[in-house]
């Protein structure tokens, strides 16, 4: 999946351009994975370019930075007025957006602190991550041999550039088994997420996801999830299940920004409720992309309009 570039760059308070936008050699993120970021996604809605979940995603951002100890020179508004000019200025209708905090040059030691907090937000074009067809008909996944990570070895509620690499090698499995995406374990055996995205099972009627206790990222779209399943009257429970609970599920799906909402149909080659997309799975895209698209009124607030 090749970037494709757009005009600006937001790099270090300034916009700069697409080719401008280096870092050098030394940089401490590079060698360690010092590094956090988030990414969104604009669309183009019956109200304009709308930026989705804005003021989460950064707060997100923040949060990762205090557990990583990063010191972010700017405040919570300015990043998020920096992410919109970002869209703005590139003329972007819909987007993928990532902004990136890193360590800089300055030390070969472990310990970033004495290196700079550099930042970074960039803004390109973007379709479906998993299809279009997945979204409508579902995806094959499987479950990975690779585990989340312990929650006493990486900190799986940031969005750690470092923690990525244990979801490249989910994805790398996948993809050389044949598979769209695989879904985790934690340490104890428990279902856990999709390389980089929550997970959802529906069973007799209620719905399932893991907790936060199970090594999962707190998704901002699994919060809208869990919400207008909510609102729709669904019973959703946050809690941990055992894989087995896949194979035996009515209807699986993902949430991210990158997956949207995407239904699984079938999970190690076992078929999935009918082997479609599930009818409590419609029931949600048909409300997630009815916000999104304007259709909807977005009583949440959820939509950030680009001027
Ligand atoms: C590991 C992981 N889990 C879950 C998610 C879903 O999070 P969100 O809904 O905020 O995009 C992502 C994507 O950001 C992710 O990388």
């Amino acid at each position: 999946m090749a970037i494709p570039k757009a005009e600006w760059i937001w790099h270090n308070g300034q916009f700069v351009k697409w080719d401008e936008a280096n870092v050098h050699i030394t940089t401490h993120a590079l060698h360690y994975g010092s590094s956090v970021f988030e990414g969104l996604r604009a669309y183009e809605s019956k109200n304009g370019t709308a930026i989705l979940g804005l003021e989460p995603h950064v707060r997100r951002l923040f949060d990762s930075c205090r557990i990583l100890r990063m010191d972010l020179p700017y405040s919570p508004e300015e990043v998020s007025a920096a992410i919109v000019e970002t869209v703005r200025r590139n003329g972007l209708k819909s987007c993928y957006i990532r902004p990136l905090a890193y360590k800089g040059s300055g030390t070969i030691a472990l310990d970033a602190r004495n290196s700079p907090t550099e930042f970074a937000i960039i803004a390109f074009d973007f379709g479906r991550y998993l299809g279009e067809e997945g979204i409508e008909n579902g995806v094959d996944v499987m479950v990975s041999s690779w585990r989340r990570m312990a929650p006493d070895t990486h900190a799986g509620l940031t969005k750690a550039g470092g923690n990525y690499v244990n979801s490249g090698y989910v994805t790398m499995e996948a993809a050389d088994m044949g598979f769209m995406e695989g879904i985790t374990l934690d340490i104890n055996g428990h279902v856990s997420e999709g390389s980089g995205e929550n997970v959802f099972v529906v069973y007799r009627g209620v719905i399932y996801t893991p907790p936060v206790g199970a090594s999962i990222l707190l998704g901002v779209n699994r919060g809208y999830v869990i919400s207008l399943a909510r609102e729709m009257g669904y019973e959703v429970r946050e809690e941990t299940f055992p894989r087995e609970m896949l194979y035996i599920a009515d209807e699986i799906f993902f949430s991210g920004t990158a997956v949207e909402v995407t239904p699984v149909r079938s999970v190690d080659r076992i078929q999935i409720g009918s082997g479609g997309r599930g009818p409590i799975t419609k029931r949600i895209q048909d409300q997630f992309f009815g916000i999104i698209r304007g259709d909807l009124p977005d009583t949440h607030g959820w939509m950030t309009i680009v001027k």
